[in-house]
Formats: structure tokens, C-alpha cells, sequence
């Protein structure tokens, strides 16, 4: 693992979008394409403001979620919501968006067709994770009903998962299509999240399933 540490949260924001944004140059220079995975929650928002304006070409560009929680976008808990609102907007509005989400009761019951519309954009060049202090990153909660098989090397590329943590069932790309990832970056803030990325070093990715991912990621962080 590679920490990288800020003097404020502004220059964070400002720092890994550039990076990210070089990136996804990079692959469209490539291979003319590049595939954007990012997470949901309370943290990312800034850095998607800040992208949305970034001069690339963004219809070259495949963005999907990490995990997506099992409502649909009328639900202020969507990451769906939020992607829309914050990033696939003024420049970034010509990038693709791959769903995680399509309206059913269940995820097992849309498992398969996401994963079939994911597997064409795979593997992702720039993956940016959150992470819970928890450990948990994407929905690989400690204790979730089907953590073992999302650890797994031979995971699907998707799985739904249930955990107490969770609220509503998740679904969740695996461990080792996170891993696969070109690029992997993980942005976090505040003393108790810094405190809980150094202990999940040295702990198995069953108690600490950020571990799964974090042999090749930069961890970003800020007060
Ligand atoms: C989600 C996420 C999840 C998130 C962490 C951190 O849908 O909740 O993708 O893995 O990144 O829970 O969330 P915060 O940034 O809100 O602390």
C-alpha cells in the first residue's frame, strides 16, 4: 500500500482528480477507450464537481459504480443519484453510464444481464474506493452473507450482498474485478478512517476486506 497524505481536504480533491484524469487520458491514448469505476457515499462528491469539468473525451469513457444499494434513484441513498448529479454532468455528461441497478424487487433477480452490460468495459483502468471505518470497501462488508464467494479468485463479476451495515441488500463487483483494476485509489478522510486503513494491514480481507485490494492501491487521505 502507498499512503499519500494531504495538508487539507480542498487540495486532495483538486490533486486526485487531476491524477485520475491523466489516467483515463492515458488509456484513450491506448487503447481509445477507458473504463471509470467509482464509489457512492458521503465522500467522493467533490472530486465528481471537480471532473465534471475536466477537458477530456469523455464519450471515450465508461463510468460504473463500485456497489450500488438496492433503491432506486428516486431514494437520496442511490449511487446511481448521485453519479447523475454530481459527475455524468457538463463535460462528463458524454460519458457512458454501465448500471448497476435495473428495477426489480431483488439483485438476484438483474444479476445477470448487469454483469453481462459490466463485462464488456472490464478491466477498469481507474478504480477509485471508498472505504468504511468498518474496513468494509464497495459492499465487501465484514460479515456480509457472501463475502467469502466475492473474496474468492473466482468470483463473478457481480454479487449481491446482504449485511447489517449495509441497510438495503447491495450489489457489489468482486474482489478480484476490483483487483484487476489498472489504477487503484482509495479516498478517505478524518483520524478514525486513517487509523482503521493501518490495522487492516495486517489483517485477513475476511475481517478487513478493503485488504483485498490494497497490495497495488494509493491510499489517499485528509483530515
Ligand atoms: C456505498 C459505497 C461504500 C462507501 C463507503 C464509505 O455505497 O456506501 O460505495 O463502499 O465508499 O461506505 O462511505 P462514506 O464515503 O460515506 O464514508
Amino acid at each position: 500500500m502507498n499512503f499519500q497524505g494531504y495538508p487539507d481536504r480542498e487540495m486532495m480533491m483538486r490533486a486526485l482528480a487531476d491524477q485520475i484524469a491523466s489516467e483515463l487520458r492515458e488509456a484513450i491514448g491506448a487503447k481509445g477507450r477507458a473504463t471509470l469505476s467509482v464509489p457512492g457515499g458521503t465522500t467522493p462528491g467533490p472530486i465528481f464537481d471537480i471532473l465534471s469539468g475536466v477537458d477530456l473525451d469523455w464519450s471515450k469513457v465508461a463510468v460504473m459504480l463500485n456497489d450500488e444499494r438496492w433503491v432506486g434513484e428516486d431514494s437520496p441513498r442511490s449511487n446511481t443519484r448521485l453519479l447523475r448529479e454530481r459527475l455524468l454532468r457538463d463535460r462528463a455528461g458524454d460519458a457512458a453510464l454501465v448500471p448497476l441497478y435495473a428495477d426489480a424487487a431483488r439483485p438476484e433477480d438483474r444479476m445477470d444481464a448487469l454483469a453481462e452490460g459490466i463485462a464488456v468495459h472490464l478491466p477498469i483502468d481507474v478504480l477509485l474506493l471508498g472505504m468504511g471505518a468498518d474496513m468494509h470497501t464497495a459492499s465487501l462488508f465484514p460479515g456480509a452473507d457472501r463475502l467469502a464467494e466475492a473474496l474468492s479468485d473466482d468470483a463473478p463479476i457481480l454479487l449481491p450482498m446482504r449485511a447489517e451495515a449495509a441497510g438495503e441488500p447491495r450489489i457489489t463487483l468482486s474482489a478480484p474485478v476490483l483487483r484487476d483494476a489498472m489504477h487503484i485509489h482509495i479516498l478517505i478522510t478524518g483520524a478514525e478512517k486513517r487509523a482503521a486503513i493501518k490495522r487492516a494491514e495486517a489483517l485477513p480481507p475476511e475481517e478487513a476486506p478493503v485488504c483485498a485490494v490494497l497490495a497495488n492501491a494509493t491510499v489517499h487521505w485528509a483530515e
